[in-house]
């Protein structure tokens, strides 16, 4: 389930490696947070790097996130704003103006009972959201190369990564839980990292990185050989470089 993925390994693996994340997705910070003003509420702000940037512009700024390793991180980043551990879905937050998020949104296993408690959390609306798998090939590379090594667990296309791609399923999302204004508009943004830590990413990140989870070294070794190779389209000299293509949704007024 999702929510244990977050709380477990995914959350401590997004803590071990918020500096490739940061660099990784630095440019999908500002359309997220230009312009903001009054009240906050970044929902699933991992460790806190949007938040930062919104509480530069935002009179305040909260994050919150269902992970405990991920909040902790967070706080030790800007120890001065509040973050809080909280299931987004249910969670009975106070009234903010603006509720953000980048890809904390997709992962709620009632998205219409979740974007409804976010519907009295705030009055706008602002995500960014991942298109689908074939519009972002570099975030599925590493479990096409390894499906013929190890078993990967099947992607939920309702809960996870993708799950947002379908525009027309995230209007009626919205829509069901009382969001007007229901926008979305594509975003294309150039993500990079420095080539010597793909390896690390694609063995703490993601599928695959699951996958391998409880699998012995050797085991691991051989996928990461068989996987790294697949990567070659995205490596320019010493820099891994790959196009994000997303959503951003907006709704509310
Ligand atoms: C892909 S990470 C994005 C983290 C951060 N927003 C960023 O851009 O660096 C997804 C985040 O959503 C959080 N999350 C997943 N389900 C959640 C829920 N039900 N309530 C709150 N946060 C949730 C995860 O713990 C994780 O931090």
């Amino acid at each position: 389930m999702q929510k244990d993925r977050w709380k477990g390994a995914s959350g401590s693996a997004w803590v071990e490696l918020q500096a490739v994340t940061d660099q990784l997705m630095a440019g999908l910070v500002p359309p997220l947070v230009d312009g903001l003003s009054g009240s906050v509420l970044d929902v699933g702000c991992g460790t806190g790097v949007t938040t930062v940037a919104a509480a530069k512009t935002a009179d305040r700024a909260v994050g919150t996130d269902i992970s405990e390793a991920m909040i902790e991180a967070a706080r030790q980043r800007d120890p001065s704003l509040e973050f809080v551990v909280a299931d987004a879905q249910t969670h009975d937050f106070e009234h903010f103006d603006w509720v953000i998020s980048r890809f904390g949104v997709m992962f709620f296993p009632d998205p219409v009972a979740a974007f409804t408690n976010l519907r009295r959390a705030g009055d706008k609306l602002r995500c960014i959201v991942w298109r689908g798998g074939d519009e972002n090939p570099f975030m599925t590379t590493a479990e096409r190369a390894a499906a013929s090594l190890i078993e990967i667990p099947p992607r939920d296309p309702h809960a996870g990564q993708f799950a947002f791609a379908d525009p027309g399923r995230v209007r009626k999302i919205l829509e069901q839980a009382g969001w007007d204004g229901v926008a979305l508009d594509p975003l294309e943004v150039e993500c990079t990292m420095p080539k010597a830590v793909l390896e690390t990413y694609v063995s703490r990140l993601g599928l695959v990185a699951i996958a391998l989870q409880d699998a012995d070294e050797a085991t691991k070794q051989h996928v990461l050989e068989a996987v790294l190779p697949a990567f070659e389209p995205f490596i320019d000299g010493d820099t891994v470089r790959f196009d994000a293509a997303c959503w951003i949704v907006r709704g509310g007024t």
